[in-house]
């Protein structure tokens, strides 16, 4: 019912491409959608992932996913980074061992909090990365403030 309705407005608003709101766990299909943003609002997905991102992420990898002097704008990343590679860095981590210093990405594959909501943080990226959403917190759709 969401699923279809959300491609029935695929059109007007744009969505991105990958699956949490879709509810199929598995393998994504290239064209389902990652995040909903309806004149600068967020569908609840995106607003989790903005929330989990600054749980999470934003220590290292500053506001609003701009980056800072330890770790890369995922922002920028996401503009060629695939969602697999994407997913695979967070649950495995990775290590930067050819800069003179030692950046490292921690693996959280068994932190749930990131984890199963390794999407939504996803989609949040992925709009901020399409330059759907301005810096900043989200008002959700529905909001009327
Ligand atoms: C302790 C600091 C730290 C935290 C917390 C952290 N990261 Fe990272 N992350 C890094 C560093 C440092 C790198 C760069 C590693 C390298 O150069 O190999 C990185 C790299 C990445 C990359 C690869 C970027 C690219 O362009 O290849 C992704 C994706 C990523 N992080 C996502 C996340 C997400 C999502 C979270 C939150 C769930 C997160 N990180 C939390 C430090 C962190």
């Amino acid at each position: 019912m969401r699923y279809k309705s959300l491609l029935a407005l695929s059109g007007l608003i744009g969505i991105g491409a990958v699956s949490a709101i879709a509810g199929s766990s598995g393998a994504k299909a290239e064209n389902d959608p990652v995040y909903v943003v309806q004149e600068g609002h967020v569908d609840q997905h995106t607003f989790n992932g903005y929330r989990r991102y600054g749980e999470s992420c934003h220590r290292c990898h500053g506001p609003d996913g701009a980056g800072s002097s330890y770790a890369p704008s995922l922002t920028e990343s996401l503009k060629h980074l695939s969602y697999e590679d994407f997913t695979n860095v967070i649950v495995n981590g990775r290590q930067n061992v050819t800069k003179s210093q030692n950046n490292v990405m921690p693996a959280f594959g068994t932190t749930e909090d990131v984890v199963l909501y390794i999407d939504d943080i996803y989609g949040y990226l992925k709009a901020r990365s399409d330059e759907r959403l301005p810096r900043g917190r989200p008002k959700r759709i529905g909001d009327d403030s």
